[in-house]
């Protein structure tokens, strides 16, 4: 399904000042309670966006997009189906960690549709740059920063959508959604979901 633009080829700093600009952005009030900003990372010539939610507890502390548990996971399913991550950048659809204090623990919270608006301009500037052949959508908040609330992301997973400009979207299941799974038999069963998604991917990619 695909319109096949030659990807272009950035200079290193095609991004200019986009993560001190990121790190001054007071459009919601995610970043008071956040370590810092995680901005994207990756080849800025890479063919391919995947596109998650927001960042972790460890995402926080480190500034780097998917580098806890589900950065783990989504690197394992990456590698079984050999989609290489040279190929990619990382982002999420909000770039402040949204938690809940329980004693000492940071709790994942989803962010609201506000924090997902309020972001999305930053998310436009990365697609505009970085003019990546693909975005994978990795779960449902990443769906409705990309595509807006007119999907539902049950009926649009495993799917090729069109995103405007001939960018094509996929969907997916978020690898942290696997990670939930009570059972291991579950857990298996959501990754090879996963990998079976990505492994359409793959086969787009070439
Ligand atoms: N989950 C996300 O959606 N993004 C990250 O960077 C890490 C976990």
């Amino acid at each position: 399904p695909t319109p096949k633009a030659p990807t272009q080829v950035l200079t290193a700093d095609a991004f200019g000042s986009l993560p001190v600009q990121l790190a001054a952005c007071r459009k919601c009030p995610l970043w008071a309670s956040a370590t810092q900003v995680v901005p994207g990372r990756g080849a800025e010539d890479a063919p391919l966006m995947f596109l998650g939610e927001q960042p972790g507890d460890q995402e926080d502390l480190t500034g780097r997009p998917f580098v806890g548990p589900a950065g783990k996971l989504l690197k394992n399913a990456l590698q079984t189906c050999g989609l290489p991550e040279s190929a990619i950048y990382f982002t999420n659809a909000v770039k402040h960690f949204r938690y809940e204090r329980v004693g000492k623990a940071r709790i994942h919270k989803r962010p609201d549709h506000a924090h997902v608006q309020a972001c999305r301009p930053w998310l436009q500037r990365e697609v505009d740059t970085l003019k990546p052949r693909v975005v994978v959508c990795l779960g449902a908040t990443a769906t409705l920063s990309l595509l807006g609330s007119g999907f539902a992301f049950k009926e649009v997973r495993g799917q090729w959508l069109e995103a405007g400009n001939g960018l094509l979207a996929f969907v997916t299941v978020h690898p942290a959604w696997v990670l939930r799974q009570t059972t291991q038999s579950d857990r298996e069963r959501a990754f090879n979901l996963l990998v079976q998604d990505l492994g359409k991917v793959q086969e787009e990619m070439g």
